[in-house]
């Protein structure tokens, strides 16, 4: 049946069967790999248009960090970022499959965020922003240190790298940041997700000011 065709409470069960699913695909995936995965459930829609607030249709392409089952894509796509100008990188088989279903014009890269430096001779896309989806607080500093070295290589020189944090302070320690020249700000923060959650940008300190 088309949606146009069906009516308002058709549309509100086939919405809400469609997040217990993406809950229960995301509950699954968080009991075989709880580390990496480092939420039991998706992120809320709050939270995904606090991450995505900076982002317009003349950031250009975005490159997505762990996205799940793609609170902060779907987020992207209504901010008016292309879905064909997505690049998506998630380790989670299960999610890939998900993510190349829902978003057939996406790139979806099946691989550990801390290669995309390998991304680079295949595609040259430089990006105007980046939305980390990783649990962070929950790798070792080298690794992040990796993400981030890998990220910033590819982003424009004014772009953002945007993260969100269950905790107080911005899940990259201020020692690394300093060592990469790098530059966090609170972007906010909402009630509105399970646990709350503060969305964090982190720039090139150069820019930061210019
Ligand atoms: C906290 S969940 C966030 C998912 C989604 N962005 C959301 O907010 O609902 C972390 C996601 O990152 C993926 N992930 C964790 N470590 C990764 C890595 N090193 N490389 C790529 N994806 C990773 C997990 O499979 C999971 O999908």
């Amino acid at each position: 049946m088309k949606s146009s065709a069906m009516g308002f409470s058709q549309r509100w069960l086939l919405n809400a069967a469609g997040s217990f699913l993406d809950s229960f695909r995301f509950f699954s995936a968080w009991v075989r790999n709880p580390k990496a995965v480092a939420a039991v459930a998706p992120s809320s829609r709050s939270l995904a248009a606090l991450i995505t607030s900076n982002v317009t249709s003349r950031t250009g392409p975005v490159l997505e960090l762990g996205p799940g089952t793609g609170v902060f894509t779907q987020a992207l796509i209504e901010r008016g970022t292309k879905e064909d100008d997505l690049t998506l990188v998630e380790y989670g088989s299960s999610f890939v499959r998900l993510l190349q279903r829902r978003y057939p014009k996406a790139t979806v890269h099946h691989m550990n965020a801390m290669d995309i430096p390998a991304l680079a001779a295949a595609d040259p896309t430089r990006f105007g922003a980046v939305i980390c989806g990783l649990g962070l607080r929950n790798m070792r500093c080298r690794e992040v240190e990796v993400i981030l070295r890998g990220a910033f290589a590819r982003m424009h020189s004014d772009a953002g790298f945007y993260l969100f944090t269950y905790g107080l302070r911005c899940s990259v320690p201020d020692v690394l940041l300093m060592r990469l020249g790098l530059t966090a700000s609170r972007v906010g923060t909402t009630f509105r997700n399970l646990p709350p959650a503060s969305v964090y940008r982190i720039v090139r300190s150069t820019s930061v000011g210019s």
